[in-house]
Parts: structure tokens; sequence; C-alpha cells
């Protein structure tokens, strides 16, 4: 409650003279406000979405960012369960994709290269040799524009994006949308849409930071996961799959049943050891094209529970590895390691160049469109 109070004050600063902060409480829709303005003069706003069960969740149309997201604990308490920061410059110079829409490609692709179609496509490289979510000025740093014909205020927010042809050396220009709406099922689903002129890859995916404690109160490790898959995709020393399948049983990447989080992370594993953690990809069992519950988490203090579902066939566990506490986020808090987790339903990293993992090649006439839905419980 403290944090939701320092934020909306915040944003009562900047909107001084505006006719809402975040929407008026006596009234049902809220009203967008500007969160700050870009360099090229553009504003970037915040839009709140809220359902009658008090969840509450505000959205940046500045690389698509989940800045705050209010679900309540077993009391009724509400609380913030998502790392972010409190200003626009801060997500202007994030360098760890707190709650972002992540594009074209989530997830890394091998020395930034693949073939498509016999021809070599060359990447921006950021991550060593590498290329990771979607390069130097991927999805997560651009102004989205709102379709407010196709936005319900309070409910949910449609944005688009256009990417040009030769953006971050993908091929095609491509017209994304992603709408984010907040149910009274106390889900909030994302669902993302692409098309391209030319045949390239996409890989859409979403950034938050969660921590079901409420955000900057202690690391994750605590928390139990489940994730339903039997099979992970093991990496080398720079993340990329190696390109096999392997079994999760009897190694520390076996969540099918609900298991603490910090209770293998500090086993002697080459795999936990590459990734500093987890940071690691499953293949979550049932295939993909149909929404199914693919993992949960639960925080035992509270009792908030998050359910992930997915029409996606792969997630990626991140544990918050390089959180160290240098970066200071809402209220100035420092993020220490491990006290966000990511949960990312995807395409497995790296398939542009694995041809047996499920393709992400889009081509013209085609449609993408992948459905992934955050649910909140208390147990
Ligand atoms: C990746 C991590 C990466 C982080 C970026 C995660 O999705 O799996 O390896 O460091 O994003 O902050």
């Amino acid at each position: 409650m403290k944090l939701r109070r320092v934020l909306l004050a915040g944003w009562c600063l900047i909107l001084a003279g505006l006719s809402g902060c975040g929407g008026d409480k006596n009234s049902s829709t809220p009203v967008p406000a500007i969160f700050g303005t870009l360099d090229d003069g553009r504003s970037a706003m915040l839009y709140t979405l809220r359902n009658k069960n008090e969840l509450e969740t505000i959205i940046t149309n500045f690389g698509g960012r989940v800045v705050s997201m209010h679900v309540p604990d077993r009391k009724g308490m509400l609380d913030d369960i998502v790392l972010g920061y409190d200003s626009l410059q801060q997500y202007e110079t994030d360098r760890s994709y707190f709650g972002a829409l992540v594009g074209r490609y989530g997830n890394r692709i091998g020395k930034a290269m693949f073939t498509l179609d016999g021809s070599v496509v060359t990447l921006a490289a950021n991550d060593g040799a590498n290329h990771l979510h979607g390069g130097l000025k991927g999805f997560d740093k651009v102004l989205w524009t709102v379709d407010e014909a196709a936005s319900v205020p309070g409910r949910s927010l449609a944005l688009t994006y256009q990417s040009p042809d030769g953006e971050e050396g993908y091929p095609g220009t491509i017209s994304v949308r992603v709408v984010y709406t907040l149910n009274e099922e106390n889900e909030l689903v994302i669902e993302y849409d692409a098309q391209s002129d030319k045949p390239t890859v996409v890989n859409l995916t979403h950034h938050s930071y969660f921590n079901l404690a409420g955000v900057g109160v202690r690391d994750v490790l605590d928390h139990e996961l489940m994730i339903a898959a039997d099979r992970f995709t093991p990496v080398d020393e720079g993340l990329i799959p190696t390109g096999e399948l392997r079994s999760v049983e009897g190694t520390p990447m076996d969540f099918s049943l609900p298991a603490r989080i910090g209770a293998r992370i500090g086993l002697e594993d080459e795999q936990i050891r590459f990734g500093g953690g987890y940071d690691h990809n499953w293949v979550l069992n049932g295939g993909s094209d149909s929404l199914r519950v693919v993992a949960s988490l639960f925080e035992p203090t509270t009792g908030r529970m998050m359910e992930v579902l997915t029409t996606e066939p792969g997630l990626q566990f991140y544990s918050g590895n390089f959180l160290d506490g240098t970066t200071r986020g809402k209220s100035g808090r420092q993020y220490h390691f491990r006290t966000g987790l990511c949960l990312e339903t995807q395409h497995f990293p790296d398939s542009p160049n694995k041809s047996h993992f499920p393709s992400t090649v889009l081509r013209p006439g085609e449609r993408y469109h992948t459905t992934t839905a955050y649910r909140f419980t208390v147990r």
C-alpha cells in the first residue's frame, strides 16, 4: 500500500494541473496521465487498468511496459509485485527490460546471425557476440501508438508499432499489435499479433520481474515454482541452446512439481553455473497453440499465487541473476540479487539457427498470433 501511495504521489506531481492522477477514485474509468517527454518531443503516457476486485496495473506506451501491478494478498492487502522505475528517463536508459514488451525476438540469437531462405541475416550484436531481446533498440525502447478505438479505458490497452525493414538488421516491415487486458478473472491477458511484408522471424514476449511478496521486500528464493515441462533446452556458456532437448528428471531444472526456487539454485551443476542460477528455456508440455496453464508461482508469506497461461511452446525462467543492487528502482529502492524473476513465454532461444525447434519464421500473408495470461489468486 505504501509503495502505491508513493508512486501515485509521483504521478500527481507530474500531473499537476491535469484532470486526474492515474484516474479519479470516484469514477470507474481511469484517465491516461503524462509520464514524460522523449527527446523528440513526443509524450509517453500512463494507462491504468483496474478491475472490480481492486487489481490494478499501470502500463506506459513507452516500450509497452507494465510499470506497476497491484494485487491482493490473502488478507486483501494490495501491493505492487513488479519491479520498475518511477520515471520515464529511467526506463529510457534501463538495461534490465523491466516490464517490457520484448521484440522482434525475445531471447538470444547466436552470433547475431541466421540464414533465412538461403540468405544470411546479420543482426545487431548487443550481448557479446550474440543478439538479445531485439538488439540495441528493441521494442522495449520505442514509443508504441495507442489504438484508442480498440482500447477500452480502464480495461484494455491496444498498442501498435510498425517496425521498419532493416530495423536492428531484421528483414521486412512488420506491423505489430499487442493488447493488454485486465479482466474480472484477475488475469492480465496479453495478445500479440504481427504481420510482415517479407519473410522474417518474430518472437515476442513480456518481461515483467515479479516478486509476489512485494517489490523490494526480499529475494524470490522462497517462492514455489511449478513449470509444466518434462524437458528444457540446455545452453552453452553464452546462454545459446546447444540444440538438445534434455529431460529435467533428476536435475535442478525439474519444476514439474512445485519446488522452492532456492532449494537447488546453489547446486554444483553446469547449467546452473552457465546461467548464474536459472536462466533457461523450458519445453512446455502440450505443444503450442492451445492456451493452457504452463506455470504457477506461489509466495508463502503473502499467499499470493500467479499462474501463467500461454499458447507458446517455451518458457524462459530467469531468476534475476544479473540484478546486483546497482539498479535503483521505484522510490530509490535498490534491486538486489534475485529480488525479481521473469517468466517469459516464447518460442525457444536461437530458433532461427535450430531447424528442429518450432519455427519463428513469419511470411507475408501469414499472421503471427500468440496469447499469454498472468492469473492472480491467493492460497
Ligand atoms: C535473459 C537474461 C537477461 C535478461 C536481461 C532475460 O530474459 O534470459 O539472460 O540477462 O533477460 O535483463
